[in-house]
């Protein structure tokens, strides 16, 4: 189904408005008139806006502005992130279906839904998913051992922020996994692993980035601190082309990850990071640690100089600056 709808799409939009016969797109897909009238319908159920007339053709006025996979996947330059795409419309967490899943996907399946209803932040906390942002998980088996996983959120963090910078805004990144522009929370990560033995059998990398939201889409008490690329650019983003060139952008720091020292990635995250060389205050489950954040180590601990000049790295917390 999803391949002859594709086609359909893609020759009508090829058309440019122009109208294309049922016969026309039958014999191109191998398949009868009747049968192309019915994903012509089932597309214009899916919000496609698509005038017939049975003399001329079909006309595609419009397409919907929700993150289809087809609409993903055509003119998708990637070669590995995205060739599966499970869309929602509503989900609990695409983190947690991530997970179900994750077992029997290939590498760089991915779980996107238009809202989630039980968004998962890092440390137990609730991610608010409403309508307009891109909410999703990537599933990653690198092959490495548990503990370098954790490189997987400044890969991810980093990414983000070069796609944004792209767009010509300030993208920085707060340790440890928090795109912000000019102070205020754009995007959050949160990557989890499943391993056997120390080698992770994959790794799903949640990154939930607020775009077309307005402010007052997202709740009073999380509203101060956070920003959306719409506010930022003073106009509505098209997500589709958006998510395009991140798995693009993601895809290419991946590989980086996999075939290079990981200095190359740390060394850009480094010269992104919006924490090193301010003062921090960390909370961790069992303790708070103040000082001057310095560094972070190849594995993306915080590297933390205390008032008695001695240095603490700090695996996972809450950074306050
Ligand atoms: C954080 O900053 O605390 C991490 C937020 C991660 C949110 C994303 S949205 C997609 C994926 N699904 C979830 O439930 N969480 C992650």
């Amino acid at each position: 189904m999803g391949d002859k709808r594709s086609r359909i799409i893609k020759a009508l939009k090829d058309a440019q408005k122009t109208p294309v016969s049922g016969e026309e797109l039958g014999l191109k897909l191998g398949i009868s008139r009747t049968m192309v009238w019915k994903y012509i319908k089932s597309l214009q159920a899916d919000g496609y806006e698509i005038e017939s007339s049975p003399k001329r053709g079909y006309v595609l006025k419009s397409v919907p502005q929700l993150l289809y996979p087809d609409e993903i996947q055509m003119g998708l330059k990637t070669t590995l992130l995205g060739k599966k795409i499970h869309y929602f419309e509503e989900v609990s967490s695409t983190n947690s279906v991530a997970k179900e899943i994750a077992a029997s996907e290939e590498e760089g399946a991915l779980v996107i839904a238009e809202i989630q209803k039980g968004g998962r932040g890092r440390m137990g906390r609730e991610w608010v998913s409403p309508h307009g942002g891109i909410w999703m998980s990537v599933i990653l088996k690198p092959g490495i051992p548990l503990r370098h996983a954790s490189r997987l959120t400044l890969v991810a963090g980093l990414a983000v922020a070069n796609v944004i910078r792209d767009m010509g805004l300030d993208a920085r990144i707060k340790w440890p996994n928090d795109v912000r522009i000019n102070g205020k929370k754009v995007c959050g990560i949160l990557t989890e692993a499943k391993a056997e033995v120390d080698r992770v059998d994959y790794v799903v990398l949640g990154i939930g980035i607020n775009v077309n939201m307005d402010l007052k889409d997202i709740p009073e008490s999380f509203r101060a601190g956070s920003t959306t690329l719409k506010v930022e650019l003073g106009k509505h983003i098209r997500r589709v082309s958006f998510l395009q060139d991140f798995l693009f952008e993601l895809e290419q720091q991946y590989i980086s990850f996999k075939t290079q020292p990981f200095s190359h990635i740390l060394n850009d995250w480094l010269a992104l990071s919006d924490t090193i060389g301010r003062e921090v205050k960390v909370t961790t489950p069992s303790r708070i640690i103040e000082g001057r954040a310095v560094g972070v180590t190849p594995d993306g601990a915080l590297i933390i100089r205390k008032a008695d000049n001695t240095k603490e790295e700090i695996i996972a917390g809450r950074c306050i600056y």
